[in-house]
C-alpha cells in the first residue's frame, strides 16, 4: 500500500488528537490518531488504550493531552506522544500499537504498508478490541 495523504500537519491539533480512519490487510476498519510533536513531525497509534483495548483514547472529540502525554479517560494511564509508551497508569510500560506516517510538505501521509488510508474521523464499525483473548482487559 502507498503513501495516501491524512491531512495538513496544520490540521493536527497541538493539545488533542486527529482521529482518522484505515483498513488493515483483512479490510477491516480502524480508528489511528494522529499527534503533534514539539519537532514538527507527527506521530500515529491506533486508537485504543493498551489497558482495556476496547476503550478509544479518541471518542471523537480528541483526546486529552497532558504535558504533551495522551490520556485515557477511563483510568487516566498516559502515553507518550512519540514512541506511545505508557509511561503511568495500570498498563504502565505497555506500548499503543504504531501506524507509520511520514510529513512530506506541510501535510501527513499514511507510509504503513499493513493499512490503507479510509477517511478522516470516526469509524462506526470499529469494535476497538483488536485482541481475540478474553483476558484483553489487564487486571485493575
Ligand atoms: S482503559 Fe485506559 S487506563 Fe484503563
Amino acid at each position: 500500500m502507498g503513501a495516501e495523504r491524512i491531512a495538513a500537519v496544520d490540521e493536527v491539533p497541538a493539545d488533542d488528537t486527529f482521529l482518522y480512519t484505515v483498513a488493515d490487510d483483512a479490510g477491516e476498519h480502524r480508528e489511528a490518531i494522529l499527534l503533534s510533536l514539539s519537532d514538527g513531525t507527527v506521530s500515529s497509534f491506533l486508537n485504543y488504550c493498551m489497558h482495556w483495548t476496547d476503550v478509544k483514547l479518541d471518542t471523537g472529540d480528541g483526546a486529552p493531552l497532558r504535558n504533551g502525554d495522551v490520556v485515557c479517560r477511563k483510568h487516566a494511564a498516559t502515553f507518550e506522544a512519540d514512541t506511545g509508551v505508557c509511561t503511568h497508569g495500570p498498563c504502565e510500560g505497555a506500548e499503543l500499537d504504531p501506524v507509520a506516517v511520514d510529513v512530506r510538505d506541510g501535510d501527513v501521509y499514511l507510509v504503513d504498508d499493513d493499512y490503507e488510508f479510509v477517511r478522516t474521523g470516526a469509524d462506526a464499525g470499529d469494535p476497538a478490541d483488536l485482541s481475540t483473548d478474553p483476558g484483553a482487559r489487564l487486571g485493575f
